[in-house]
């Protein structure tokens, strides 16, 4: 038995962005609101999409603010700023921060009640407002997903906003507009999209048809992240990558996460560490503790890193994943060990515990169940 949500309607390809006037003719939109930030703001990204929706008569307002790695509080300040006023159409343009943004806004325009009361698994009863999301990352795949994540400081952990009404009416998938993407940003936020097709691959919850998804976004990654990072302008890699992504996010919302987002979640919340990164802190642990749970599937992981496993048994096979996660993370120049990012060992029973308490929606579908000690390890073993 499974299920899989997808966006309404998916447009990919160099130059889709334009689509965005399409999606509101089709939506018969008169006024937009648009979330950005300041990196795409000023990289010109932003304009890609706001132009044509001007073009096409349509009153837009752009909100330029959106907070990296947002916190509730930013998604309150939003709603606090807008919730009086009335909007048709919303757009998300940007990584994921903006994307996550956008869609929650989408439906807080529509249901009644504070953001906060919304962090949680299909609490949203109403449709949202048509919402069209557009990444400028290859990352998060939040573009097809029905996440939204967003830091809960005084609990030190992210918490989601889980809705079916957040996949979005459209996800505009324009690998051009990631050629600006800043080296480090498209480092992390490819081993984030890496880590959303594996995990959802070991998932208990996979199916032939997520796996569709996570086996091709493997592929597509693993032959286009270094191409990438050695020359950004490489259009085909970055296409690969976006593709990549956008299938991490469909295999995702399909078959979902596990352990490397559980115990990534309370390192970027605590330490505002970037979501790809913290990720690729867990990635190679995480794949250590899992892989005797899966061996098949860990041997044809390895297989698509790149390992060459010849006629090893699966068994052994599986094994090598661990290292070819490790060396692509290290090739793409992201730390996996949390002494390179100063968090101090002091704190990993505090860590264990938020991912422990706050992270069984996740831990519930890892390949193995890990017990408290079982994740104080595993940061012991990342430190
Ligand atoms: N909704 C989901 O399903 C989902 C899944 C995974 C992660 N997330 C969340 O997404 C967030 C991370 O998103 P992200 O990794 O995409 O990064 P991001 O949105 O935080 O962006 C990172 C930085 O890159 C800059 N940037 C992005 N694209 C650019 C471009 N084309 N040109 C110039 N600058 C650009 C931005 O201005 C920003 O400063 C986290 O909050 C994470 O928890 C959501
Ligand atoms: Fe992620």
């Amino acid at each position: 038995m499974f299920n899989i949500r997808h966006p309404v309607r998916t447009w990919f390809g160099a130059g889709t962005v334009e689509k965005v006037r399409d999606e509101a003719e089709f939506a018969g939109a008169k006024k937009a609101l648009v979330f950005t930030d300041k990196g795409v703001l000023g990289a010109g990204i932003a304009a890609r999409a706001i132009e044509p929706l001007k073009a096409a008569g349509l009153d837009v307002t752009v909100y330029g603010e959106c907070a990296p790695e947002p916190a509730i509080a930013d998604l309150e300040s939003a709603y606090e700023r807008f919730r009086d006023e009335s909007f048709d159409f919303v757009v998300g343009i940007g990584g994921g921060s903006s994307m996550d943004l956008a869609k929650s806004m989408s439906v807080l325009f529509t249901n009644p009640g504070e953001p906060r009361d919304y962090l949680g698994v299909e609490l949203v009863k109403e449709p949202g407002l048509h919402c069209a999301l557009i990444p400028t990352t290859s990352g998060t795949g939040a573009e097809a997903t029905p996440n939204a994540i967003f830091s809960v400081p005084e609990k030190g952990v992210k918490l989601a906003i889980v809705s079916t009404y957040i996949v979005p009416n459209a996800a505009i998938v324009d690998p051009e507009l990631t050629l600006t993407t800043p080296e480090k940003v498209t480092a992390a936020s490819g081993v984030d999209a890496l880590t959303h097709c594996l995990e959802s691959f070991v998932n208990p919850n996979s199916s032939a048809l997520s796996e569709l998804y996570s086996v091709r976004g493997m592929e597509l990654i693993a032959g286009s992240l270094r191409r990438v990072l050695e020359d950004g302008s490489d259009l085909e890699a970055r296409s690969n990558m976006a593709l990549g992504a956008y299938f991490g996010g469909v295999c995702l919302t399909s078959a979902g996460a596990g352990a490397i987002h559980a115990l990534a979640y309370p390192l970027g919340s605590r330490f505002h560490i970037p979501h790809g990164v913290s990720n690729s802190l867990m990635f190679s642990h995480v794949v250590k503790v899992n892989f005797p749970a899966n061996p098949a599937k860990f041997a044809r992981i390895a297989r698509i890193l790149g390992e060459d496993v010849g006629g090893l048994p699966d068994e052994e096979a599986a094994g090598r994943s661990v290292a070819a996660v490790e060396r692509l993370c290290r090739d793409c120049g992201v730390p996996t060990r949390l002494s390179e990012v100063d968090v101090p060992a002091h704190v990993i029973p505090e860590l264990a515990e938020a991912a422990f308490t706050t992270q069984q929606r996740l831990l519930g579908f890892n390949p193995r169940e890990l017990s408290l000690e079982d994740i104080e390890k595993i940061y012991r073993a990342a430190s």
